[in-house]
């Protein structure tokens, strides 16, 4: 987790966008944030408990404009504690050195505390409780006149996962930075060069990026950069031209970004689909997988593996691929998947789905498949992430940078992905050539559609009202809509902090219906596709219960309309589709509840956008 950036540049302040580059880069933690600047005489670090308001603040008040034009040289972090208490004293920079260096870390040092005993025995004293210090002190201890070199001195003895930014006050004008299982990204610009852990606080200095790779150490000037391995020989890494701009990561006029990103989607719909249907042989075009019809064809068994909302996208993908491939599916929370010795092998088909690329028990689950010989494919948002490099082979979704920490928008890409791979794979399988057709038009539709659920915004906002109060929530949903009232109960947690539970319809019954009454309401799916009557019946169950029913129901279905106490309309879809339309609902209804509740929606309590621990 965290958030690091370095700046470097002869004649512009690092302040401004050391400041600016964090603020882009909050949603990967923001318990504490810290800045240290160098000149040509000095370092000074600022530190603040808190975000990065805080931070800017302590800057404003200690570091008066006249002083700030010296310091061009800079690094920067935004915390996620793993290590130590979210104070000033754990925050990042780290010193060494009696204050003559300072590093920012991102990841985790595992053997930390054997290193640290090893230092203390060596006179080395500790101010913090995080493996970061530990790594800052093992870098003083191997500077003998080059930074570069004391660098990866140190992370040969490191286990662990990092991606470090370092400066030096004996070493002016000069940046060290490294990355393993962490991301960095540094743009090259015209004045300066920005490091981050994510292209996000880059955009606005320049498009022109390198990404490093596993086990690289790069030196960092304002004229550029030069890459090395650990053991100093030099690499070469391809500049690449990132396609987001900054307009791209603001929010655009809405309130929270994650209501800017929930109404994104028709657009970011089309751009994930753009290209992509083959409205000829009735199939999809996924180049990126790489996959010949052949391959394809021999897949024997698929796991589709994520973490949180791309877990209940993977699991929509079992649906998808049983249904409309005949292909045998399991969804796999990837940290339960690492960890269990899955039998997986060359027949098998993995594929990864998350949204950053970045989270480390997928990434681990990837490797894992990779290592047992499986087809390995990634689904990813962020171009050159981690996940999607290792993969090798993918889809990339083409949503655009999702800020939000609450996942929305790449939540209805990773379903659209899934649903064209379906397709691609049904086509190899069973599909006629017609029934590709129709459904290349119903994926070809979705963006108008989810517009439809948009309209009904003001709406579902006057029923989130209603139900604003409550503090337990239910949410049922059966067959491809089960991962969908997963996902919808996810929502609520996260932004709103309302207990609420996702149920397949018929479980309720074994267990949680205990707890119903007039205070719990229930949201239930009655999209008109098969299994509807059954949930209508699962429906009257609760209302017997004194629940009051949030149901969500096709347009014109009076039918299922005259079950619940409250209606959200969603349009006519197959029952493919489904998941996409009505979780855009879900998204709107959590919002609201959240907003009405007065919750911080777009950086909810305890949570970051990005989990790169396991
Ligand atoms: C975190 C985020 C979730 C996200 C999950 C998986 O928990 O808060 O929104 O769904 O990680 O992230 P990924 O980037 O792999 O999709």
């Amino acid at each position: 987790m965290c958030g690091i950036v370095g700046f470097s540049s002869r004649s512009v302040s690092a302040c401004g966008p050391l400041v600016n580059g964090l603020r882009r880069l909050e949603y990967r933690g923001y318990d504490s944030a810290g800045v240290a600047l160098a000149s040509e005489r000095d370092i000074r670090v600022f530190k603040r408990t808190g975000k990065v308001a805080e931070l800017d603040r302590l800057l404003n008040a200690e570091l008066p404009e006249n002083e700030r034009s010296t310091y061009t040289l800079g690094i920067a972090h935004t915390r996620w504690a793993t290590h130590g208490l979210p104070t000033e004293v754990n925050a990042h920079p780290h010193v060494a050195d009696g204050g003559n260096l300072a590093l920012v870390h991102n990841g985790i040092i595992e053997n930390y505390a054997a290193l640290r005993a090893k230092l203390e025995a060596r006179g080395c004293v500790f101010v913090s409780q995080t493996d970061t210090e530990v790594l800052a002190q093992l870098v003083a201890t191997f500077d003998r006149g080059d930074l570069l070199s004391a660098v990866s001195q140190a992370l040969k003895q490191v286990e662990g996962t990092y991606g470090i930014a370092v400066i030096s006050r004996r070493h002016p004008g000069e940046m060290v930075v490294a990355r393993k299982g962490s991301p960095l990204v540094i743009g090259v610009g015209e004045n300066a060069t920005i490091v981050a852990s994510d292209v996000s606080a880059i955009v606005s200095h320049t498009r022109q990026v390198i990404y490093l790779k596993d086990g690289d150490v790069a030196r960092v000037l304002p004229e550029g950069v030069d890459v090395f391995t650990l053991d100093n020989v030099p690499v070469s890494r391809e500049m690449q031209e990132v396609e987001w701009d900054a307009g791209a990561a603001e929010k655009g006029g809405f309130e929270h970004f994650m209501l800017k990103e929930i109404f994104e989607q028709p657009e970011t719909l089309r751009n994930t689909i753009r290209g992509r249907l083959d409205r000829v042989d009735g199939t999809s075009v996924l180049a990126g997988l790489n996959l010949p019809p052949r391959d394809l064809a021999s897949i024997r068994r698929a796991v589709i593996i994520g973490c949180g909302t791309s877990l209940h996208a993977a699991m929509v993908g079992k649906y998808l691929f049983e249904s409309l491939a005949d292909l045998p599916t399991s969804p796999e929370q990837a940290a339960e998947f690492r960890y269990c010795n899955p039998i997986i092998g060359p027949s098998d088909w993995a594929v990864a789905v998350s949204q950053s690329g970045e989270t480390a028990d997928t990434l681990a689950a990837v490797r894992e498949s990779i290592g047992k010989g499986a087809l390995v494919s990634a689904i990813c948002n962020v171009v050159g992430s981690t996940i999607a490099r290792e993969a090798g082979r993918g889809v990339y979704l083409h949503a655009g940078p999702e800020i939000s920490v609450a996942s929305t928008k790449a939540f209805t890409s990773q379903v659209t992905v899934l649903l064209m791979m379906a397709l691609k794979l049904g086509r190899t399988r069973r599909l006629s050539r017609e029934e590709g057709l129709r459904l290349c038009e119903e994926i070809g539709g979705l963006p108008d559609k989810v517009g439809e659920v948009l309209k009904e915004n003001d709406r579902i906002a006057a029923i989130a009202a209603k139900y604003a109060e409550a503090e337990d929530m239910f949410f049922l949903g059966r067959g491809i809509l089960y991962p969908t009232a997963l996902e919808g109960a996810l929502k609520v947690k996260e932004i709103s902090y309302v207990h609420a539970e996702g149920y397949q319809a018929a479980e309720l019954k074994h267990g949680p219906i205990a707890l119903l009454g007039e205070h719990t309401p229930v949201v239930a799916l009655l999209n008109d596709i098969p299994g509807k009557e059954k949930t209508i019946g699962n429906v009257q169950e609760c209302r017997a219960r004194r629940a009051p029913v949030v149901g969500v129901v096709t347009a014109g279905d009076d039918d299922a309309a005259r079950h619940c106490n409250d209606v959200i309309v969603v349009p006519r879809t197959s029952a493919a589709c489904a998941p996409i339309v009505t979780a855009v609902a879900l998204q709107l209804f959590a919002y609201h509840l959240a907003r009405i509740r007065g919750c911080e929606i777009d950086q909810p309590r305890n949570l970051a956008k990005s989990v790169t621990v396991e």
